[in-house]
């Protein structure tokens, strides 16, 4: 199985920083079979960089994506319109359940939307620091999952990914703390059983599991090296070309 290494950029760099951004990755970067680069720009950079990006060495991501193909809903890109620009979307990010109000049935749409449409969805979960604190974490996480996942049939999970972010871990969450290893492994585990609970045993161990938050170069061997984890998720450090270039390199190393 492949090693992720996924920047998601939230809503930093304009499309001129974002291809300049693009341009020295592409230059800079390893042609690591086993490493699979993604970076998570703007929606309205996805086009632009859908054309400079070398696919051999990297994919793109879109952030989000919408579950209805085509109609009425102002603002909103589908995930048909993104067919063909990207390979990855991010669904169910903290960012997008907490600031936009979605939920899991929402979340579960646009899962199932992007499925559709031959995107592989990133689907996110991860409980808050009230939740944690309160021990509802299980609970939470399992909801998420199932949730998340409720409108994928048994032949397509194999077409998703999971990525577990604490949102007490994201960096520009205020008093953001660093999960320890141990912690990520435990709801890895949880990830696991819930998935293995619907879809069998054999998909609960192959469907690749990502950690994200405050993911560093200082820290990613460490969260890489996890039982279970098949990549990381970053914001901070995605911005930051040395930085992600860095962590690229921590992925081939501890797959060697
Ligand atoms: P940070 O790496 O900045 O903590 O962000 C994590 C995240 O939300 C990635 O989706």
């Amino acid at each position: 199985m492949k090693t992720y290494v996924v920047g998601n950029w939230k809503l930093n760099f304009n499309v001129g920083e974002a291809s300049i951004y693009l341009h020295k990755l592409l230059k800079k970067l390893p042609n690591y079979r086993d490493v699979e680069v993604v970076i998570a720009p703007s929606t309205i950079a996805l086009q632009p960089l859908s054309l400079q990006v070398d696919r051999h060495k990297m994919k793109l991501a879109a952030q989000n994506g919408f579950y209805r193909d085509y109609g009425a809903f102002t603002g909103e890109t589908s995930m048909s319109q993104l067919r063909g620009i990207v390979d990855y979307v991010i669904v169910g990010h903290s960012e997008r359940r907490y600031v936009m109000g979605e939920n899991d049935k929402m979340i579960a749409k646009k899962v199932a939307a992007a499925v559709r449409n031959r995107i592989t969805p990133i689907l996110c979960v991860g409980e808050t620091e009230n939740e944690r604190a309160f021990g509802e974490t299980a609970d939470v996480i399992r909801d998420q999952v199932l949730g998340g996942l409720s409108e994928v049939s048994e032949e397509d999970i194999d077409k998703v990914i999971i990525a577990y972010e604490p949102v007490w871990a994201i960096s520009s969450v205020k008093g953001a703390k660093l999960a320890t290893p141990d912690e990520v492994a435990t709801v890895v585990g949880l990830v696991r059983a819930t998935i293995s609970e619907v879809y069998g045993a054999e998909t609960g161990e192959r469907v690749p599991v990502l950690f994200g938050g405050s993911v560093n170069p200082s820290n990613a061997g460490a969260y890489l090296t996890v039982p279970g984890v098949n990549g990381v998720l970053m914001g901070g450090s995605s911005l930051i070309l040395s930085e992600f270039i860095d962590i690229i390199d921590t992925a081939k190393r501890v797959r060697a």
